[in-house]
């Protein structure tokens, strides 16, 4: 008998969440950035390793990156999240969760995502943080969809935030010359208007050692041997693998969301792509034969911020006004891990 009020239960709940009229959808209502003052042009590394501006150009299409000198992971984010509730017009207290994708906290506990929440002063909201390297800000944007699809929230913010000079080995000429600092936001809010059509996110583990940043070895007094050599904590990359890794992940994570949502490339207005390397850019342009005119690029003002280097690229072209309304987007990225992921979006702002 429970058991068959329990699956008369069921299928009301089913029937109800499924009646025509009934979808829910989350859209991007707004966008924010912020990128800290100093800016660090190539001729400034070339004087800390021996590499040079041609050098770093040719090779990845960076001429700057912006530089924290002082400002915290979570006062970066903050600044990123007020701009997008700002834009959004809407008061502060309507966000009901935030989600923020980072590689570099300024703690492990409390994650950045709670010291955002107390930095714009929201109470009693669930907030955390994710990290899947650089496609940090994907995987949000698929988590605040499913919340919001799911009818558990209604307004989510999502951040992907990084600090990466305070973990980059400053004489490594092979990583210190790639990556900068910064945040982006968005507010993804419910609607009966289609905003995201769909997400796809992917990992593998067993690739994990192409790039990798440690965190605290273990240190206790029951280890047999020492292992904790004093080194700090900084990125290595196998530039290599990682590059080839990317073109093939960026070409089939494209291609998954175009299948799952029953579109085509030529559907498809604006791709924003991880800002990692022009070359891995021009590679996915030239396999897929998209324009490049429809790739968004700052990888030549910001260089890799990782988790915040989508974001950042959406809100300045969204401040440029370059997308309309309806414009279909896909955010598209690869990171350590490794993992990658894209997401398409109809665009509401
Ligand atoms: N300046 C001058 N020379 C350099 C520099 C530099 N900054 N860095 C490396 N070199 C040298 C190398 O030592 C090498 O010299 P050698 O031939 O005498 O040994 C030569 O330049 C060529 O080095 P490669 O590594 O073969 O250079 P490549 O063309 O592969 O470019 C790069 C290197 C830019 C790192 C490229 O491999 C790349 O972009 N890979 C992808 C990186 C990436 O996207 N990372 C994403 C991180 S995502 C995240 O989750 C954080």
């Amino acid at each position: 008998m429970e058991y068959l009020l329990a699956v008369r239960h069921f299928i009301f709940i089913d029937k109800e969440l499924f009646k025509e009229g009934n979808m829910v959808y989350s859209k991007i209502i707004s966008t924010g950035s912020y990128v800290p003052q100093r800016i660090v042009k190539n001729g400034e590394i070339s004087e800390m390793v021996e590499t040079n501006d041609e050098w770093i150009t040719s090779r990845t299409g960076i001429k700057q990156r912006r530089i924290s000198s002082g400002e915290k992971t979570y006062q970066i984010a903050a600044k990123a999240a007020i701009e997008a509730i700002k834009n959004a017009g809407i008061g502060k207290e309507e966000i009901d969760m935030i989600i923020l994708a980072t590689i570099t906290p300024d703690f492990f506990m409390p994650s950045t995502a709670n010291l955002v929440q107390a930095e714009l002063g929201l109470d009693d909201i669930p907030s955390f943080d994710i990290t899947a390297g650089c496609t940090g800000f994907v995987y949000g944007l698929q988590v605040a969809d499913q919340f919001i699809k799911s009818k558990q929230s209604k307004t989510i913010m999502v951040i992907g935030v990084e600090v990466l000079s305070k973990v980059i080995d400053w004489s490594d000429r092979n990583t210190c010359v790639l990556f900068g600092d910064g945040a982006g936001a968005v507010i993804l809010k419910s609607s009966n208007q289609e905003g995201i059509i769909c997400t796809y996110t992917g990992s593998q583990g067993d690739l994990r050692k192409s790039l990798t940043l440690p965190a605290v070895p273990l240190k206790n007094p029951f280890l047999q041997l020492q292992n904790n050599n004093g080194k700090p904590s900084t990125i290595s990359m196998n530039g290599k693998e990682v590059f080839q890794f990317a073109i093939r992940i960026m070409i089939k994570s494209i291609n998954q969301v175009l299948n799952k949502s029953n579109l085509f490339l030529d559907d498809i207005d604006y791709i924003i792509p991880h800002q990692a390397n022009i070359r891995i850019i021009d590679h996915v342009a030239r396999e897929l034969k998209i324009e490049r005119e429809k790739f968004i690029i700052n990888l030549d003002r910001f260089g890799n911020t990782s988790s915040a280097s989508i974001p950042l690229a959406l809100d300045e072209a969204h401040k440029k006004k370059i997308f309309c309304i309806g414009n279909r987007v896909i955010m598209v990225a690869f990171g350590g891990g490794l993992t990658w992921g894209a997401a398409l979006s109809n665009w509401t702002v």
